[in-house]
């Protein structure tokens, strides 16, 4: 070993070799169709959708349940078997319009939609630049920089022009992230844009993907655009399609997760496929640095402490925020016994009896209440929210899943969560 691996340079060497990293990957959606594990009645419903003349598809769930992956390889078979022309994969953020999500199909005609930048100068110094799509058809010098105004037609990218300029173009548009788009405006726009394809049976087709916890949350004007977009909601994955990715990726790898170790991993992802990437991807790791192939349970144990680490800051924000105490350790106990309920809302009396398992002693609602103004609020930052009287839910759905692996001694070692 050279005086450099102080810094871990060579167990990095080992794990680059390895490819571990391209194939358990927690923190990028799945791209290639062969690390795409279970869900294949699912991508073959979005084809046939997608496949159907006027029909476009809305795919929409919580945060990390697999909705870009999906989308991406359904977007994939499409463009092989079914669809002529190309993909345009839009990932909105805060700053995008309906102009700026259609920039490039109709770039692809033609229509140069360019983005030009003002800069403002404010009084207190500095500048900030503000982006004001202008849309420049025929010759670049026919349109004035300066005046910021869309030349044609009028003064904003209208649905109908859209939809009329991008009639005879094939392809598929996928627009992901769209629960970034922050004015009702935009989404309206994209609504009108949609229905427009459709009742003029356009070939090029569109796939909406989102965060949301219903289809009207993504879509304005949802139900004018309901009849043309087919609205599939992504659940977390089954323990079944849990166990297929970590047992394709160790296959690709010729590692051997042992069974129980397999177990404790699908019991701490709670359906969430991030989770399980995570996991593995530090347990494989671990072994590959080590040049082990075997996994066993005491792996698992080191392994899952840097997958903590390793989470995102937010979950770990929160629930360190809501189990720090000098003088107990009630807070902990509760979220442990919140997060072993397997469920996504759950009555005060379930809490109470998950919480007396966790503590080993029957636990009243007053004890509980005590701690409750920390934990619980009907909105808000708390990690938990109340959604009616006596009937909780967790704010952010990932965080159980965080819990079970932040408390792996609970759920690694026995299905039923009893602290040892
Ligand atoms: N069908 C799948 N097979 C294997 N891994 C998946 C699958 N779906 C999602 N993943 C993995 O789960 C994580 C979250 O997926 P992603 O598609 O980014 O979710 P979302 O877009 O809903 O936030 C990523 O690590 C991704 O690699
Ligand atoms: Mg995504």
């Amino acid at each position: 070993m050279n005086e450099e691996d102080f810094f871990g340079l060579e167990r990095e060497q080992k794990i680059r070799k390895s490819g571990v990293r391209s194939i358990y990957t927690p923190h990028q959606p799945i791209h290639s169709i062969k690390l795409f594990f279970g869900r294949e009645a699912l991508v073959k419903r979005l084809i046939e959708q997608i496949n159907t003349p006027g029909q476009h598809a809305l795919l929409y769930g919580d945060r990390g349940v697999g909705k870009s992956s999906l989308a991406n390889v359904t977007a994939h078979l499409l463009l092989k078997n079914l669809i002529k022309g190309k993909l345009y994969t839009k990932r909105c953020d805060s700053q995008d319009s309906f102009e700026t999500i259609l920039a490039e199909p109709l770039k692809e005609v033609g229509i140069d939609l360019r983005v030009a930048s003002e800069t403002k100068s404010h009084k207190e110094g500095g500048s900030a630049g503000v982006q004001i799509p202008v849309i420049a058809t025929g010759s670049i010098t026919s349109y004035n920089e300066n005046t910021f105004r869309l030349r044609s037609p009028g003064h904003r990218l209208s649905p109908s022009y859209a939809a009329e300029a991008l009639k005879d173009l094939e392809g598929l548009i996928v627009i992901d992230e769209s629960d970034a788009i922050r004015t009702a405006g935009d989404k309206r726009r994209l609504s009108e844009f949609i229905k427009l394809l459709s009742d003029g049976d356009c070939k090029l087709k569109v796939l909406m993907v989102g965060i949301a916890q219903t289809a009207e949350d993504l879509m304005e004007a949802h139900q004018s655009v309901q009849r043309c977009l087919k609205e599939t909601k992504l659940e977390r994955m089954s323990d079944n399609e849990l166990r297929l990715i970590i047992e394709g990726g160790a296959n690709k790898l010729k590692l051997l997760f042992q069974p129980d170790v397999v177990d404790a991993i699908i019991r701490m992802s709670w359906g969430y496929p991030h989770f399980t990437h995570l996991l593995a991807l530090k347990c494989a790791e671990d072994a590959i640095a080590e040049g082990r192939q075997e996994i066993t349970h005491a792996n698992l144990q080191v392994a899952v402490r840097r997958a903590v680490e390793d989470a995102e800051e937010t979950l770990r924000r929160t629930y360190a925020d809501a189990t720090r105490s000098s003088g107990t350790d009630m807070y902990r106990q509760i979220l442990c016994g919140a997060a072993s309920i397997e469920k996504e809302e759950f009555t005060a009396k379930e809490l109470r009896n998950a919480v007396s398992k966790i503590t080993q002693r029957k636990v009243q609602q007053t004890e509980l209440n005590n701690y409750f103004q920390r934990l619980v609020s009907e909105k808000g930052a708390t990690i938990l929210k109340r959604i009616t009287k006596g009937v909780y839910r967790f704010n952010d759905p990932r965080i159980p899943s965080f819990i079970r692996i932040a408390n792996h001694q609970v759920w690694a070692s026995a299905s039923k969560p009893t602290e040892q």
